[in-house]
């Protein structure tokens, strides 16, 4: 998040349970990040295994004690947890450690509010973000009640204040329906403006910090804001890439950065924010080949563009990062086919940072554009069948 004069982010104590699922991430690594991108300051982090959330606590007493003494010793004036929390877990632990607990959910949600730019993108988020506040029934924190002082225990408020919290919380939610229904019509009439435009449109997908902002702007020489945080772009960016081997521009869009298990509701603003993505004639899958999680993050990718039903658009994986990846995991070729979902889609390897590959991929875009943009449409091959550009590739 961008620095604001005077503003002190919140020590926060981290915390994971880890439940034996495959990906537990015992650094806490992720939630870190995402944490500094919303604002807060982690101090510590503690880890325990569990068979199943308890009911009540999430954790057991013993270990809730654990999560107070720890958040003590640290500084900590928040907690904040790496799974979702039901409204009665985290009002129990808030009241048994005696400080603000809070979750992924609500984090990812208090990003997406600060980032979202366009005008749908922040209706969407806003939705999404009352509607996870009306299951908590009390106002939960918000940033600039943070910076304006107000964070800290809700110290009780009352039954009353509950019911016009709820009142206020559902009217808000109406509001906000009517006015997307409204700003969906004027995006539709765009669209079908642009659609009758005869452009081939590519579209940047991605993990978050996976590079898309990076290679972006390596690619048009734009200046995209691009940053070691999650979230770091939230709409999209669309510029014209002249690729001279085809003679011809096309158009390059930035998107949001996917993340995995995000909230319910998200998924509508992902759709507001990544319609570049929905229409696009070739999706640009940009993968952190350095970060050993690559392949979890790439099936968290598959999952959302199947949410948005992006998943049968045809797709150019491109690893990046390839400065950073070690001398024993180095590819033998920098382009080949991987199996994705059990269909083999090209992959180039580059790196965005040092230019290294960007030629590869520059021809690798032009010899689609003019495969399926011919000086007529009707004449080209399906840009999907980008394989037959690789015909010795190994996988
Ligand atoms: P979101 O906006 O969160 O979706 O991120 P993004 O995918 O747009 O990533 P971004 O371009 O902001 O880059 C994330 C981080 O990775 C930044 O710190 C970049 O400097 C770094 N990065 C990007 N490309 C490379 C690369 O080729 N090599 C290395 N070593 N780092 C890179």
């Amino acid at each position: 998040m961008s620095e604001t004069p005077g503003f002190k982010p919140a020590p926060t104590l981290l915390v994971g349970v880890d439940f034996g699922a495959a990906h537990f991430d015992a650094e806490l690594q992720e939630l870190g990040l995402l944490a500094k991108t919303g604002g807060l300051q982690p101090v510590a982090r503690l880890t325990c295994k569990r068979k199943a959330p308890d009911p009540a606590l999430f954790v057991g007493s013993g270990k809730a004690d654990e999560i107070k003494e720890m958040a003590l010793l640290h500084g900590a004036v928040e907690v904040l947890f790496d799974q979702s929390l039901s409204p009665a877990q985290q009002r129990n632990l808030e009241r048994h450690i005696g400080l603000p607990v809070n979750d992924r959910t609500l984090l990812i949600l208090e990003i997406f509010a600060q980032r979202a730019r366009s005008h749908e993108g922040k209706l969407q988020v806003d939705l999404a973000r009352q509607q996870y506040l009306s299951t908590r029934l009390v106002r939960r924190w918000s940033h600039l009640e943070r910076q304006s002082g107000g964070i800290g225990l809700r110290g009780g408020p009352g039954e009353t204040q509950i019911e016009l919290d709820r009142r206020m919380i559902n009217d808000a939610i109406k509001r906000i329906k009517e006015r997307l229904v409204k700003v969906k019509k004027q995006r539709n009439t765009q669209r079908r403006q642009r659609e009758r435009r005869d452009t081939f449109n590519i579209s940047l997908v991605g993990y978050t910090n996976a590079g898309k902002s990076t290679l972006f702007n390596a690619l048009v020489k734009a200046r995209a804001y691009a940053a070691d945080q999650l979230f770091a772009t939230l709409d999209t960016t669309t510029r014209q890439l002249y690729l001279g081997e085809a003679g011809r521009s096309v158009s390059l869009s930035d998107t949001v950065g996917f993340i995995r298990d995000l909230p319910h509701g998200l998924v509508d603003a992902f759709q507001a924010t990544l319609q570049e993505a929905t229409e696009a004639d070739l999706l640009l899958h940009v993968v952190d080949a350095a970060n050993p999680d690559f392949p979890e993050q790439m099936a968290q990718v598959q999952k959302v563009l199947h949410e948005i039903g992006a998943d049968a658009l045809p797709q150019l994986l491109v690893f990046n990062k390839l400065d950073a990846i070690s001398c024993e995991r180095y590819p033998l070729s920098l382009h080949d086919l991987y199996e994705l979902d059990g269909v083999p889609v090209p992959r180039i390897f580059l790196s965005a940072q040092t230019g290294q590959g960007l030629a590869l991929l520059r021809s690798a875009l032009s010899d689609t554009v003019k495969a399926a943009l011919p000086p007529d449409r009707s004449h080209g091959h399906d840009p999907r069948d980008l394989s037959r550009e690789y015909p010795d590739a190994v996988s």
